[in-house]
């Protein structure tokens, strides 16, 4: 095989509201493999050619795809996207051609892929490219962007290097059944805390009770006042505040903190497709009660790294935590996938399988 076509996902145009599907447009382009087979010249780039098996779908592209968003400015993963441009995300799979001495054919990766079917890892890009350890008899998906990726990492240090929490603390998660929320909420529980999730349908709040070992979870689609469905789930007030959503609930959550509460501010994606829906907590509130509101991006943690990787590698092999995970089909999937987050259509890390291998 000396050349390979390769279809990926392009944007048509800025996304500066809800994406739908017309938003999103499949390419085409030969990709030539002949060279990547010979070791990288004097001066020559050097390149990785990855046939793509799951690529990670999450909701902060959604910022990237927007004529402006304050967020493009702040890392290279936020950086703004044109239409038409290759979109990068986290994904598995297997070198096809290397001109890298520390990459070879066949070899499974992890790392800054494209949504598509093959991508051609080079530059900067390469810092990110990691050998999976097939020692681990974890599925390959687990390193897209889930439980062990960047997902997990989020999760693990927005809650305790965030939060800071003490056993006992009473803690929310919305988006609870999400990829990151689920993950919080049963770090959090291992830890000995209790906590309560909530989410948007009964399927998910069924989920978080019975299989993931919340202590009580509802459906913020059925209440008519927030501030007044926290009273009645957190009567003794709330510690921590595991924020993935903004809005309206940040606002009832700040009213329902306890004095010296911590709210970690993971995301807020009711706000990234609704600029009016822009939260107003009551600053007051957060004065008096010494309420400390912090945000993060999980490239902030690589510090505890390690000590993330080795404890979650441990709670899954004992079963003590659970990776729920939601995969779609094929790369015409790609879009479909990624409006459904905005829909709350998906339960768990949502992935797409490009191939199987
Ligand atoms: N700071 C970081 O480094 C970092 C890293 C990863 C993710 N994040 C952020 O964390 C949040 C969760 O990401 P994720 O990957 O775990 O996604 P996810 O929770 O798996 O999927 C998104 C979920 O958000 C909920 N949702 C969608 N629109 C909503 C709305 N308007 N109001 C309330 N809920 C809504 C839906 O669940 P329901 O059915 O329950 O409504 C949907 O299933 C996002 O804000 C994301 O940007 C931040």
């Amino acid at each position: 095989m000396e050349t390979v076509t390769n279809k990926y996902v392009v944007t048509t145009s800025n996304i500066d509201g809800a994406p739908n599907e017309s938003n999103f447009a499949i390419c085409e382009q030969v990709v030539s493999l002949k060279v990547l087979r010979q070791p990288a010249g004097e001066g020559s780039d050097i390149v990785v050619v990855v046939k793509n098996m799951y690529v990670s779908i999450d909701p902060y592209q959604i910022n990237r795809m927007k004529s402006y968003s304050c967020s493009q400015g702040t890392v290279s993963a936020a950086a703004a996207l044109l239409p038409g441009q290759a979109i990068n995300a986290s994904g598995v799979g297997r070198v096809v051609g290397s001109t890298h001495p520390e990459f070879k054919e066949g070899d499974l990766v992890s790392g800054a892929l494209i949504w598509g079917e093959y991508t051609l890892v080079k530059g900067i890009s390469l810092q990110w490219l990691q050998k999976l350890d097939t020692n681990l008899s974890f599925p390959l998906s687990y390193f897209a962007g889930g439980v062990l990726g960047s997902s997990g990492l989020t999760a693990y240090g927005g809650f305790f290097k965030v939060c800071k929490p003490k056993k006992g603390d009473k803690v929310f998660v919305f988006a609870a059944s999400g990829s990151v929320g689920s993950l919080v909420g049963q770090y959090a529980k291992l830890f000995g805390c209790y906590v309560v999730g909530c989410a948007g349908t009964k399927q998910k709040v069924d989920l978080l009770k019975d299989e993931l070992g919340f202590d009580d979870a509802f459906n913020y689609k059925q209440e008519t006042d927030l501030n007044s469905a926290l009273k009645r789930y957190f009567p003794e007030g709330i510690d921590i505040y595991f924020d993935n959503v903004g809005g309206e609930m940040l606002e009832a959550a700040i009213n329902n903190m306890n004095v010296f509460g911590r709210v970690s501010l993971c995301g807020v994606i009711s706000e990234y497709t609704d600029d009016s829906k822009r939260a107003k907590p009551d600053m007051v509130a957060v004065v008096y009660k010494r309420i400390k509101i912090e945000g993060f991006l999980s490239v902030d943690f690589m510090d505890i790294y390690q000590e993330y990787i080795s404890t979650t590698i441990i709670y899954l092999q004992t079963g003590e935590l659970k990776a729920v995970e939601d995969i779609s089909d094929g790369l015409d999937s790609i879009p479909t996938a990624f409006v459904d987050l905005f829909r709350g259509n998906n339960v768990g890390k949502k992935i797409v399988r490009i191939s199987q291998d």
